[in-house]
């Protein structure tokens, strides 16, 4: 979704604005602008990439220490070169960029028309900036009175950053729902709505909580306050990630160097976590709270996209090992449909980002009803991590490609260890067991090593399959959602249909689809349902469907039934999920890269849904 970055100190703001812009280009976006502040204040702003504006902006004086950019993902308003952000206020005294949605705009643009304010552009961005001008102009009032004015008077979401012509030294910013990072470096602050671009030039961070205003002035100290005008404390955080970590490193794509980086994030999501002799699972957001877990009655799981599909792994986990009932809901439904939550039910929410808005607001719901909320997260210090009572980091790292891969399989990993630390003491999973699986997840990392060197045959195939128009993908137990998640990635990244089903509920519809230009991937690993996925296989090719088949090192039956056949190593059924994915994010890269994709940054998506 949009991004936002902004600068002030002593060195030339556009170079660094145009370079934040450039990392934060993995959120999607489809408009790009940038302001100026110097003996006057210039806005420049074109629809398309930062690059383009980079271009436009080449000739211009965009000379000043202080300024601010950013990249548009459009809501309200077509992408056009008007709708790009900055906004200026009437006057043009001040302008303003913004992350989120003023639900409330069109009720207060009718109030600004009548009081003889006029509009240029369609966005609720514009309506805002016009907003506090005009407070500011008929009360008279501060620039900060009038920003806390306004923020008190909008509904919806926002990070935003102001600039005034009037005051060059200082730069307003606040949050409420969309995230909004202050960098603290040597004499220079710098804004961002992640922390990618900041982490270049410091590691000293403050978040900003909802409806907090950072007020930031060249050579004084950052001051936070909120928009009911209460002093607060600035918390200084130290950003984890490193500059390499957002470099391609010689990869094509991002999205391939965190498909290759599995085998390590997997590691560093259960590194720590379990002691030597396989005995014990630290995780210490579960031992601060273990009595609300053993009180649970239940689990409710929700998230989006990819990270609920890891929450149905994470069903299968809990109720195989801990026998927890777990229910997985979508953010998006649950957080609208009345659901009954009890107060000792626990709701876990997972996210990479930790921002996604629905998942927010299933959050917030779920704490109006008294439940524990854990969070699962990848970014550090993000929304949803400070949102939740506790929870547990991924510690995948950024994850800059928007289709998530290695943000996956953290996500599973931790799952595992949570699944093995509350069946430990609840007693419904033996120490043998626990042994044998902590002791199975610790081969993982160099079974997926082995596994990635699939990928030459994955390409070669890819290319086969490059101009399909459907792709099924058909999964059992563990493997449905890893069905789900291989159909998710192909048409994310490549713009080919694709259906996740449950192999067996295959006849009670999507059969009819099958004919021979119908590839069907079927992931048909050793488990207690192989041969009733067996037969499901034959009712596929039967009808002449082409078999792309996931099966375990060894396996003789698919591979004669099958067009295709990966084999992955073997290793305990709840585990397969970790190997299994992998060929399927393959097999999605090559195809979006034979079919000349945006990989990276797919149309029309964006890394973080920080709007509903
Ligand atoms: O950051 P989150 O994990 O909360 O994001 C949820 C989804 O938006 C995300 O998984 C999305 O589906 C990805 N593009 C999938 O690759």
């Amino acid at each position: 979704m949009c991004g936002i970055v902004a600068y002030i100190g002593p060195q030339e703001a556009h170079p660094i604005l145009i370079k934040g812009l450039k990392r934060l280009e993995y959120r999607g976006y489809d408009s790009a602008g940038i302001a100026i502040l110097n003996d006057t204040l210039k806005v420049f702003k074109t629809k398309g990439k930062v690059a383009d504006l980079e271009e436009f902006i080449r000739e211009k004086d965009v000379h000043g220490t202080i300024g601010m950019a950013h990249t548009r993902w459009a809501t309200h308003g077509e992408p056009n070169n008007v709708n790009a952000h900055p906004h200026f206020s009437q006057s043009e005294e001040l302008a303003l960029i913004h992350n989120g949605i003023i639900e409330n705009y069109a009720v207060i643009r009718e109030e600004l028309r009548q009081n003889g304010y006029s509009f240029q552009s369609d966005t609720d961005t514009e309506v805002l900036i016009q907003l506090i001008e005009y407070i500011k102009k008929k009360s008279n009032a501060s620039l900060i009175e009038a920003v806390q004015s306004a923020l008190t008077q909008v509904v919806g979401a926002y990070a935003i950053v102001i600039l005034s012509k009037t005051d060059k030294d200082t730069i307003i910013a606040a949050r409420k729902g969309s995230p909004l990072v202050v960098g603290i470096g040597e004499n220079e602050f710098l804004l961002a709505s992640d922390a990618t671009p900041i982490v270049e030039y410091t590691k000293d961070v403050v978040y900003l909580d909802d409806e907090e205003i950072a007020i930031i002035k060249r050579g004084e100290s950052l001051k936070v306050k909120t928009i009911r005008d209460v002093e607060k404390f600035p918390v200084v955080s130290k950003l984890e990630i490193n500059l390499s970590q957002l470099e391609k490193e010689g990869y094509d794509h991002f999205m391939l160097k965190e498909i290759f980086e599995q085998p390590k994030t997997i590691r560093d999501s259960y590194r720590g976590r379990i002691n030597c002799n396989n005995q014990v699972i630290s995780m210490a957001g579960i031992i601060d709270h273990v009595d609300r877990f053993m009180n649970a009655d239940r689990i409710i799981i929700t998230a989006a996209g990819t990270s609920w599909h890891a929450g149905l792994v994470g069903e299968y986990l809990f109720e195989e090992i801990a026998r927890i009932p777990v229910e997985v809901e979508y953010s998006s439904e649950f957080r609208y449909r009345n659901p009954v939550i009890y107060p000792n039910d626990v709701i876990i929410a997972i996210s990479q980002s930790g921002e996604t808005a629905d998942t927010l607001a299933a959050i917030e719901l779920g704490k109006q009803k008294g439940a524990f909320i854990y969070g699962i997260c990848n970014v550090v210090g993000s929304s949803i991590a400070r949102a939740t009572d506790a929870g547990s980091y991924t510690h995948a790292g950024p994850e800059i490609g928007v289709a998530s891969t290695k943000a996956f399989t953290a996500q599973v990993t931790v799952l595992v260890l949570m699944a093995l630390a509350l069946g430990q003491r609840k007693g419904t999973i033996d120490d043998a067991s626990i042994q044998r699986i902590l002791s199975e997840l610790q081969e993982i990392p160099e079974k997926v090593e082995r596994t990635l060197t699939l990928s030459p045959v994955i390409r070669d195939i890819s290319r086969m399959f490059t101009y399909s128009r459907n792709f099924l993908y058909l999964g059992r137990g563990f493997n449905f959602p890893v069905a789900l998640e291989g159909a998710l990635k192909l048409k994310e990244i490549s713009y080919i249909h694709a259906e996740g089903y449950p192999a067996a509920e295959m006849k009670h519809g999507p059969i009819a689809l099958i004919d021979r230009e119908m590839p069907v991937v079927v992931i048909a690993t050793n488990s207690g349902t192989y041969e009733k996925i067996i037969s499901n296989i034959q009712e596929v090719k039967a009808r002449k469907g082409k078999i792309i088949a996931i099966v375990t090192e060894g396996d003789v039956t698919v591979k004669e039934l099958a067009d295709f056949c990966l084999e992955i190593p073997s290793t305990e059924e709840m585990l397969v999920p970790l190997l299994a994915t992998i060929p399927l994010q393959i097999l999605a890269y090559y195809i979006a890269v034979f079919r000349d994709c945006n990989v990276d940054q797919p149309r029309n998506l964006a890394k973080s849904v920080t709007v509903e």
